[in-house]
């Protein structure tokens, strides 16, 4: 008797599992198309992010760009996997971040048209080179950073840059939300244009 409750015993302590080993199918994610309906009512400005290729300028709208740190000053950009601006972000070591004007709506959508060349995209806008980069005239501020670290996660890269110059101008932001570009409503405190 006492055998056949000892063998009892084992073998439950071999099937039972601690709770954080449970399997996850138990409690079923929400899913990717619902995670982006969550990620769509981000709110947040718009960028285009652009760094210098092999052949010349390359560059890219991104909404997901967030101020990091201040003292050393870093942010970071998160780049989707297979991008030509991601890879020459990787190799350049150096890449600027451009916030966009509320006028520049058009500009944003062809820095994210994956048809146009990178030549077409920077047709027609003035670039000048600041730190070997490519930046954009116009934009309601800029900054070139030293690419600091670069690691996956999912189908994105995350960027991070430590900012080594920094240029702001007037004017109002564009933004996105709802998968839509959109403007401020109230007006921007001491914003001139
Ligand atoms: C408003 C807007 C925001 C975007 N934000 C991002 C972003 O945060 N990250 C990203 O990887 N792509 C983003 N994209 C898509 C890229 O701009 C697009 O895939 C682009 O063609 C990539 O260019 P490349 O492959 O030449 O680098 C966004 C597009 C739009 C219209």
């Amino acid at each position: 008797m006492n055998t056949r409750l000892r063998l009892v015993a084992d073998r439950s302590a071999t099937t039972a599992r601690p709770p954080h080993e449970e399997p996850l199918h138990e409690e079923p994610g929400p899913g990717a198309a619902r995670c982006l309906g969550l990620y769509a009512k981000l709110a947040a400005g718009v960028t285009v992010v652009t760094a210098r290729g092999e052949d010349g300028p390359l560059g890219m709208t991104v909404s997901a760009v967030t101020s990091l740190s201040a003292r050393p000053p870093l942010l970071l950009a998160c780049l989707r996997d297979g991008s030509r601006t991601l890879a020459a972000v990787r190799s350049r070591r150096t890449f600027a971040v451009h916030l966009l004007r509320e006028e520049q709506e058009e500009l944003a959508g062809r820095f994210a048209s994956p048809t146009t060349s990178a030549a077409e995209r920077f047709a027609g806008t003035d670039t000048r080179q600041v730190l070997g980069v490519p930046v954009l005239a116009g934009a309601l501020a800029w900054s070139v950073c030293l690419t600091e670290d670069v690691r996956r996660y999912g189908d994105h890269h995350l960027v991070v840059g430590r900012v080594a110059a920094v240029h702001v101008g007037p004017g109002r932001p564009l933004l996105w939300h709802d998968r839509r570009f959109g403007t401020l409503t109230e007006p921007v405190p001491g914003a001139a244009g």
